[in-house]
């Protein structure tokens, strides 16, 4: 059902308790998220976004107890992505002729995808939309995420209709960000931020300068997914220009996978060595194939160096660890330090192979890595243990 937001607009998405992972099985939502879709009601009615398509019918059905259809005089298709765009196949039966306002590549991605030759007005940044009081703004900010992303601001309202950019995965009943759980929320925001936008970190930070110097007022940022940004909103937008700026903090995070105990053993040795050497340093250690991805992603993006480790099988790696150092490449992470570890019993190829994949990611690999012949002893450990301080020296 409907929630109202200010005299002229009302909330009209979903909330998705139960979503587990998005993009497929790509990204993991322990805490749901939420499809957001508003109606505006000025002398003219828009509805901005819809809804993913497995709760389309649910959405139009809730939007008919909200407006008679045929009320709507425009649609804003922010960003066409199946979660936005979905319901719009159920509601353009009904009220097939109103206009759908979009980027030139969301009408190609809208056509793509339900193949139908709707009434897309395409629109640009600058263009405008008079729909009595306010009068709509329209941004383009392509590759945020997609080439067809938008956003539109309205003005006497003073929102910013941000879609996806500035989005968590989260789900809420509340509504806004003053009304969640604050380390939840930020721990979402930056895992979102991690996992879909780092690649596109120059277009945020180019995007944000531009809209900041229209002066604008700003009352809230509503996103398309988790909160709508109520209580200064500036604070998200600050967060992004940070997260965007080769992002890190003072931390060191070793991923690994084992299949006998000795390559954690050679990790937990080395995270030793870094510690006695600089306390200050937050170390986290990670088995690849027991933590969730997305959350290792996140803690490479808070880091200011990775070790990455692995034993050798089949005279390459575990799956968990391919996986992960393939994700960090589509990412495109800057200014990360790494190396590689890992034990072996005959041939050994593990480390050179990770060393030579973790450059191919974009990190700045310090050294060739070092490895462990079956179980490390104690002299072994001492090795490692030594490892860890140089690793960390080299840092500075
Ligand atoms: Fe939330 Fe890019 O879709």
């Amino acid at each position: 059902m409907g929630k109202k937001i200010t005299d002229k607009v009302t909330w009209v998405g979903k909330v998705d308790w139960e979503l587990n992972y998005f993009h497929g099985h790509e990204y993991s939502t322990s805490k749901g998220s939420s499809y957001n879709s508003y109606l505006i009601r000025d002398k003219k009615t828009v509805l901005i976004d819809t809804v993913w398509l497995p709760y389309d019918q649910e959405f139009v059905s809730n939007l008919k107890k909200e407006i008679d259809l045929k009320e709507i005089d425009y649609i804003i298709a922010n960003h066409n992505e199946i979660d936005h765009s979905g319901a719009l196949g159920e509601l353009m039966r009904e009220i097939p002729e109103t206009p759908i306002y979009c980027t030139a590549n969301g009408a190609k991605i809208i056509k793509g995808h339900y193949h139908q030759d709707w009434n897309f007005v395409t629109v640009k940044t600058g263009d405008t939309l008079n729909i009595g009081e306010s009068t709509l703004t329209f941004v383009e900010a392509p590759m945020l995420h997609w080439p067809d992303s938008m956003m539109t601001y309205m003005s006497g309202e003073n929102i910013l209709f941000s879609n996806d950019a500035f989005g968590q995965h989260y789900a809420t009943e509340s509504l806004y960000n003053d009304k969640v759980d604050n380390c939840e929320l930020f721990a979402e925001a930056i895992k979102y931020y991690a996992n879909i936008l780092t690649p596109f970190s120059r277009f945020v930070t180019k995007k944000i300068e531009e809209v900041l110097s229209f002066n604008l007022p700003l009352n809230l940022i509503c996103t398309s997914h988790g909160v709508i940004w109520k209580n200064e909103p500036a604070q998200i937008i600050e967060k992004y220009m940070e997260w965007a700026n080769n992002y890190q903090e003072n931390q060191i995070t070793i991923i690994y996978d084992t299949m006998w105990e000795s390559t954690r053993k050679m990790g937990e040795a080395i995270a030793k060595g870094i510690m006695e050497t600089d306390p200050s340093v937050t170390v986290k250690l990670f088995n690849a194939s027991k933590e969730d991805k997305n959350d290792i992603i996140t803690e490479i993006f808070k880091s200011k160096a990775i070790l990455v480790g692995c034993p050798t099988v089949n005279n390459g790696l575990l799956h968990s660890i391919a996986g992960i150092l393939e994700m960090a490449k589509g990412l495109k992470f800057k200014n990360k330090k790494a190396a590689a570890f890992g034990s072996y019993g005959w041939s050994g190829e593990s480390v050179k192979q990770l060393t030579e994949k973790l450059k191919d990611a974009g990190f700045e690999v310090i050294n060739d890595g070092i490895r462990s012949l079956w179980v490390p002893d104690c002299d072994e450990v001492t090795k490692l243990v030594d490892y860890g301080k140089s690793y960390v020296s080299m840092l500075k």
